[in-house]
């Protein structure tokens, strides 16, 4: 029980510094929250969405799965996506891959983990579309990396083809589209993706023939 309860002694002493800093910092936010972001991340717990942006409580819409997926047959992302952006009214939304993660290792290793062979299938798909590429990069560890960048531009790409994107883009320019990987070993951000707001910006990012 140790390491439990030490997340639930963490939350008091945050929440009273908190306090300490700002007495209104929780009531001020207890009715509404006006994001800007909405953030797609892989589940993985050495990506702290919030704390490496500096994002504060009410900043960022947050939704995690493995390998930072967008299916647009998940109604869990979907639903997600749809009240960020038609509720929210979002500004921007990001995809957040990042090094060594352990679905795309799996995803090349190609063994069996059940239900999550499911999951990572588009990922396979992905991995098959860039072969020629991928076998062409030098050892494990650049692959891997390439890798994470194609599957965030993958994402993004799904999810620039959504209605609810579409439908967002016909009323105005937002959202802005984003991909990230984040590296665990450095802690930053590396950028593979930046503001696509239009279906030309979109159609850009499909493969090169
Ligand atoms: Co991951």
């Amino acid at each position: 029980m140790k390491h439990y309860r030490k997340l639930i002694e963490n939350n008091a002493e945050w929440a009273r510094d908190m306090v300490a800093q700002d007495p209104d910092f929780f009531t001020k936010r207890e009715q509404v929250q006006t994001p800007h972001h909405l953030i797609i991340g892989c589940s993985d717990s050495r990506v702290p969405l919030e704390l490496m942006t500096g994002a504060m409580p009410g900043e960022m819409f947050v939704h995690r799965n493995i390998g930072n997926q967008v299916w647009e047959t998940d109604m869990n992302v979907l639903s997600v996506v749809q009240f960020a952006v038609d509720v929210l009214d979002v500004e921007h939304v990001i995809i957040c891959g990042h090094s060594n993660c352990g679905a795309l290792k799996s995803a090349f290793a190609d063994s069996a983990h059940g239900v999550l062979d499911h999951w990572l299938s588009d990922i396979r798909s992905t991995m098959r579309w860039n072969q020629h590429e991928l076998d062409g990069c030098t050892n494990g560890e650049t692959r891997l990396h390439r890798l994470s960048q194609l599957n965030v531009l993958q994402q993004v790409r799904i999810l620039s083809r959504t209605p609810i994107i579409l439908d967002a883009w016909k009323r105005g320019r937002r959202p802005m589209l984003h991909g990230w990987v984040y590296d665990i070993g450095s802690g930053l951000i590396e950028q593979v993706v930046q503001a696509v707001d239009s279906t030309e910006k979109a159609m850009e990012l499909l493969p090169k023939t």
